[in-house]
């Protein structure tokens, strides 16, 4: 990374690289102060701005985040999915032991699918309206498995669509995805990501499209899957509600940084940054008082070619006056939340341990939330 790289607002970028997680060394996935830039033509954008984290096999990080946070980007960096002509990554993505950022597309191409898969938001941009979904899925298999046959291909295609819940799989594999429900073509391209076994699992908003009936499902999916393959998962959510069913860990991301990190426990229950409480408060499933309006957060996403400077989450903070002049003119670091807090629960806030807690017990009063 250029550590002399200018930040946002103008000054040079001397903070200290956060240290990924407590299991990081260990951790089938590494991300190390990653930054991505895209050169546009209003400017440079800074879509992901020194984010740090790590996955385990057998466990799952819920990335939450207003729209335009990052989390997108992040995921496509790891997968190697950015035109490199347009775009600037710098830092450690570091999958299985292997570095990710500078490998050659053909390395990453062997790594995606194999070790590594992505279940998109919308099943039909990864599935062709125009090959059988049985045949997609057999043909992604036979990539990374060049000695099966055809016989083969389309008996382990079968046996991941009977795997994913789809009911009379052999026959479903030679309709087309037009054919399928909704929530059936979501399973399928479940099938899809899953037919390598691959370590690690990147699903990006993968129930968003979803009614609520099938999104409780494919999310038990998920964990079922989990638990038989022992992927690392990566979920992408804006909902913490979701994120409270299915992830071990949560990290959350405003204007391409990680404001606050830690196990769900810990973020559900405790959560330390001004952010992160108003994310609760408009979460309906975590929301205690069903009478009780769900209050959106004031004000609009950042910019990302233009962030405020200092935390960029100032503008739209009722505690910024009190953390004093530092809300708006330093950047603030991801820290140990409290005094000798050793479990591994960070936060990006210049208010301290204490002003938190009051804080927060003040928010809750005030938006009438019962968390
Ligand atoms: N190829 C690109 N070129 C320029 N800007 C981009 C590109 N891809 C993403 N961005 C910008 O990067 C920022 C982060 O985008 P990203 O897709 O990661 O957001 P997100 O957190 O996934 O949001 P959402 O919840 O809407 O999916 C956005 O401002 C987006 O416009
Ligand atoms: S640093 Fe200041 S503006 Fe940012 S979340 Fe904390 S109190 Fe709010
Ligand atoms: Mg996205």
């Amino acid at each position: 990374m250029d550590s002399s790289e200018p930040s946002p607002s103008g000054e040079p970028d001397d903070r200290p690289v956060v240290p990924a997680q407590r299991s990081d060394q260990d951790a089938y996935l590494r991300v190390r102060d990653l930054r991505v830039r895209f050169d546009t033509e209003d400017g440079v954008v800074r879509a992901v701005d020194g984010v740090s984290f790590a996955v385990e096999r057998g466990r799952t990080l819920g990335i939450v985040g207003e729209s335009g946070s990052g989390k997108s980007v992040t995921s496509l960096a790891i997968l190697g999915l950015h035109d490199p002509k347009r775009t600037t990554i710098t830092g450690e993505i570091s999958v299985g032991g292997r570095q990710v950022v500078g490998l050659g597309d053909e390395e990453v191409r062997r790594l995606r699918g194999r070790d590594m898969a992505m279940i998109f938001q919308d099943p039909l941009s990864a599935l062709h309206p125009y090959y059988t979904v049985g045949r997609q899925i057999a043909e992604a298999y036979r990539v990374h498995h060049p000695k099966a046959n055809r016989r083969e291909a389309r008996q382990r295609a079968v046996d991941m669509l009977d795997r994913v819940g789809i009911p009379q799989p052999a026959r479903r594999f030679d309709q087309y995805p037009h054919e399928f429900s909704g929530g059936m073509r979501q399973r399928a391209m479940i099938a899809m990501s899953l037919v390598n076994d691959p370590a690690l699992l990147i699903a990006d908003e993968p129930t968003t499209a979803l009614d609520v009936t099938v999104q409780a499902q494919i999310l038990d999916l998920l964990a079922d899957l989990q638990a038989e393959f022992n992927s690392a998962i990566i979920l992408i959510t804006h909902d913490l509600g979701v994120v409270g069913q299915v992830a071990d860990d949560v990290l959350v991301m405003y204007g391409g940084r990680a404001v606050e990190r830690g196990s769900v426990e810990q973020v559900l229950r405790a959560p330390q940054h001004p952010y992160t409480w108003g994310l609760l408060s408009s979460v309906p499933s975590l929301h205690g008082d069903a009478d009780a309006d769900l209050v959106p957060i004031p004000g609009n996403p950042p910019s990302l070619i233009n962030l405020p400077p200092g935390c960029a989450f100032h503008p739209r903070c009722r505690y910024a006056d009190r953390a004093g002049s530092r809300s708006r003119t330093e950047v603030p670091e991801l820290r140990p939340a409290g005094e000798g807090d050793s479990a591994g629960h960070l936060v990006a806030c210049h208010l301290s341990a204490e002003e938190r807690a009051t804080f927060y017990a003040e928010d809750i009063a005030s938006v009438g939330v019962a968390r």
